[in-house]
């Protein structure tokens, strides 16, 4: 399990030395990146660097070898954005407004902070102190920094959101051990991240590497890329009908930056795949499928818990059907069967939240447009 003990265990372990140390140099053979020593005093070539077990120098970004890494780096850059810089006026008028919204509304809205606000925080954690040490490619780290960053944005939207709308701190922040459909996906996801984060853990066997390959897909395609749709919907359809517009303007921000994780995800895996053919065998295939499968399964037990009744025009049984739909396309996306063929979309106006352009604000809460920190110039 994470705990405050992982920090300092960590940094004591012997996988995760630092540079400086004659013996980080001398094993760095066999460590495969777990140190930032380098080794050779030769130029890398291309043609070493590989997203697992490199024994290329991982302080040297370029040349580059995976360009898509690079490329998405760069838009997650440009796709920058705070929390408080969005205006939660009209949400906390809503809040306070006795009949604002229903009971059913606002047992959603809580549960969903309620998922979210510690989902974010065991994100950013699996990548710090798990995912960034076993992958051995400098561009991929350096997308998977970004990465961690925004994982740091979406906690402290959540946040922004429980502090604007004066909810219960405790209440909602406990959730995950308290509401058991949301410790049942909390408990699913924990020890795909407890192997990466452990310590003596390290890539470099075929079991090893089928360990990281397995929790790289838990975490890309049923984290990212499933635990978070109902919420994700929940939040959006209440902003379609005009309520709660400054949170699902957050969520609609979180979404594209969640989008563009999964993408990497599927990127990094492919790649896995294609330097590591062995790995890749009939019964690891079989078992990626049962774990998405149940993945679903628990997602929409969450789907029933903070739905009881039917909400918003939404229901439990849509939900199904979308779960299905969002399962085969992460199982197309990194080669495995599909597991509900003929599933259809029955929220297609999610393609269009997911696709925000920066120029574009679906509910235009913000008056002005975003600008990043690249447009220094030297005229
Ligand atoms: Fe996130
Ligand atoms: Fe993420």
């Amino acid at each position: 399990m994470l705990n405050f003990e992982d920090s300092a265990s960590f940094a004591a372990a012997p996988g995760a030395r630092f540079a400086g140390t004659g013996n980080a140099m001398s094993n760095h053979s066999e460590n495969h990146g777990y140190t930032i020593a380098s080794v050779s005093s030769g130029r890398i070539r291309v043609e070493d660097k590989r997203i697992i077990n490199s024994s290329a120098d991982v302080n040297q970004l370029v040349p580059f070898k995976y360009k898509w890494a690079w490329e998405k780096y760069l838009a997650a850059c440009a796709n920058h954005w705070m929390p408080q810089e969005i205006n939660m006026s009209a949400d906390i008028a809503l809040w306070k407004n006795p009949n604002g919204l229903t009971e059913d509304e606002r047992r959603l809205v809580k549960r969903n902070l309620g998922f979210f606000t510690t989902a974010d925080s065991l994100a950013a954690n699996n990548i710090a102190l798990g995912t960034y040490r076993h992958i051995t490619n400098p561009e991929c780290r350096q997308f998977l920094l970004r990465q961690a960053f925004e994982e740091a944005i979406h906690t402290h939207a959540y946040q922004y959101i429980v502090e604007s709308l004066g909810l219960d701190e405790g209440e909602v922040f406990n959730m995950y051990h308290e509401v058991s459909s949301i410790r049942d996906k909390d408990e699913f996801l924990l020890p795909f991240i407890d192997v990466l984060t452990d310590p003596e853990f390290k890539t470099g066997t075929p079991e090893n590497d089928q360990k990281l390959l397995r929790s790289l897909i838990v975490f890309a395609c049923i984290m990212e890329g499933l635990f978070f749709y109902v919420g994700f919907v929940q939040i959006l359809a209440l902003g379609r009908q005009n309520k709660m517009t400054g949170a699902a303007e957050q969520y609609q921000y979180i979404m594209r930056d969640e989008s563009m994780h999964l993408n990497f995800g599927v990127d990094v895996i492919n790649q896995i795949k294609l330097e590591n053919p062995h790995l890749w065998t009939p019964a690891f295939r079989e078992e990626i499928r049962g774990l998405i499968q149940k993945g679903v399964e628990l997602e929409y037990r969450y789907a029933e818990d903070t739905m009881p009744r039917g909400v918003l025009g939404l229901n439990a049984g849509m939900f199904k059907e979308y779960l299905r739909f969002i399962a085969n396309r992460r199982c197309q996306q990194i080669g495995i069967d599909l597991l509900y063929p003929g599933a259809t979309n029955p929220f297609p106006w999610m393609a269009e939240m997911i696709d925000l352009k920066k120029e574009k604000n679906f509910f235009e809460t913000r008056v002005t447009e975003y600008q990043t920190g690249g447009a220094l110039s030297w005229d």
